[in-house]
C-alpha cells in the first residue's frame, strides 16, 4: 500500500461477538455493520487508534500487521468492499448472542460470509 494512508481493519475476532465498543470511540464514525462482524471503511479511518483497546476481542489491527501475511483472508479488501455494502454503526448495541462460545473459536472465520 505504497503512497497511500495506513488503516486499521477489523479482522475475524470479531465474528459472532460484535461488541461495539468500538463504533463509540471512532471520531470519524467509520465503522460498518455485517451480519456477523464491523469492519472499518479503510479510506475514512485517520488511524488514530483510539479503537484498538476498546475492543475485548483484539480484533483491530494495523494494516501492516504481520498476521496479516498470514491470513487466509485479505483484510485490507475485506474491509474495503464491506465498509462499502454495509450499513454504518455508531452506536453501541448488545453483544452478538451467545457470543462467549464463539469468543474461544480458533476457526471462526468459516462464518465470515454465511
Ligand atoms: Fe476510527 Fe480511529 Fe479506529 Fe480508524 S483508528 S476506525 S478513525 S477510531
Ligand atoms: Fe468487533 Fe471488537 Fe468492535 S468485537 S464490534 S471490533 S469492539
Amino acid at each position: 500500500q505504497v503512497g497511500q494512508d495506513m488503516t486499521y481493519l477489523v479482522n475475524d475476532s470479531c465474528i459472532k461477538c460484535k461488541h461495539t465498543d468500538c463504533v463509540e470511540v471512532c471520531p470519524v464514525d467509520c465503522f460498518y455493520e455485517g451480519e456477523n462482524m464491523l469492519v472499518i471503511s479503510p479510506d475514512e479511518c485517520i488511524d488514530c487508534g483510539v479503537c484498538v483497546p476498546e475492543c475485548p476481542e483484539d480484533a483491530i489491527i494495523s494494516d501492516n500487521d504481520d498476521s496479516l501475511k498470514e491470513s487466509s483472508v485479505d483484510w485490507l479488501a475485506y474491509n474495503t468492499n464491506k465498509s462499502a455494502e454495509w450499513p454504518n454503526i455508531t452506536e453501541k448495541q448488545d453483544p452478538y448472542p451467545e457470543y462467549e462460545k464463539y469468543q474461544i473459536m480458533e476457526d471462526r472465520i468459516k462464518f465470515l460470509d454465511e
